[in-house]
């Protein structure tokens, strides 16, 4: 059964990390959270949060940050946290195709916990320039996927090690929140924010440099 939202605050934005184990979501959590990358591997057991003020093209925001555990036995205790929140960041690995072809059935949960969840995916681990799947194997599992595009893409590399592109997807996602604002409040009545033409906005409002 679907739950009823819990109303944030003016400002304050939910955000949940998903996505199969090890695929650095932890990690991008401590990176945005504390500013701080620790190399070793212990697998997130339920679910962590935290905030982080945060001021944006001179607003401040407060940023509540949920960080789930990917692995399959910890399924249900993650699937009873989307409600938390309003925004996802879906997170796969660059270096691991199962954890790409598991986005779908990741999508399929938060669905049946969400309508219309409002959902970034990050490729993490982009640092590993080598080892990286190919961008072809990656627009095919995300090519029909309703997510929020990034100046025409369908998906952000980050790496939560040397922190490339963790605060810029803060950002982005602080600038889906005004848009579905500004769409509440009836400011946006005659150009409804669609997926495709926020990537258009994003790219003209030169987003996050
Ligand atoms: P669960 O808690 O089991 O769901 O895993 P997780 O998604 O939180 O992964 P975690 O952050 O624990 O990272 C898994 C492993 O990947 C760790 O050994 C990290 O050091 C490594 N890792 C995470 N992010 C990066 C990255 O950006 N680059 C590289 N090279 N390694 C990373």
């Amino acid at each position: 059964m679907k739950k009823e939202n819990i109303k944030p605050k003016k400002n304050e934005i939910k955000i949940l990390l998903l996505g199969d184990t090890g695929v650095g979501k932890t990690s991008i959590f401590k990176r945005y959270l504390e500013n701080k990358y620790e190399g070793n591997k212990t697998a997130t057991v339920g679910v962590d949060f935290s905030t982080r003020d945060f001021k944006y093209k001179n607003e401040n925001y407060i940023i509540q940050v949920f960080d789930t555990a990917g692995q399959e036995r910890f399924k249900g205790i993650t699937k009873s946290y989307f409600h938390m929140s309003e925004y996802y960041f879906v997170v796969f690995d660059l270096t691991n195709k199962n954890s790409l072809d598991a986005i779908p059935s990741w999508l399929e949960l938060l669905k049946e916990e969400k309508e219309n969840p409002k959902y970034i995916i990050l490729g993490n681990k982009d640092d590993l320039k080598n080892k990286q799947i190919s961008e072809d194997e990656i627009n095919n599992v995300l090519e029909n996927l309703d997510n929020i595009n990034i100046n025409g893409e369908k998906f952000l590399r980050v790496s939560a090690k040397n922190g490339n592109n963790i605060e810029n997807a803060f950002k982005y996602m602080i600038d889906v929140f005004n848009n579905d604002n500004n769409e509440n409040k009836g400011e946006n009545n005659n150009a409804k924010l669609t997926k495709s033409n926020l990537q258009k906005k994003n790219s003209n409002a030169k987003c996050c440099k």
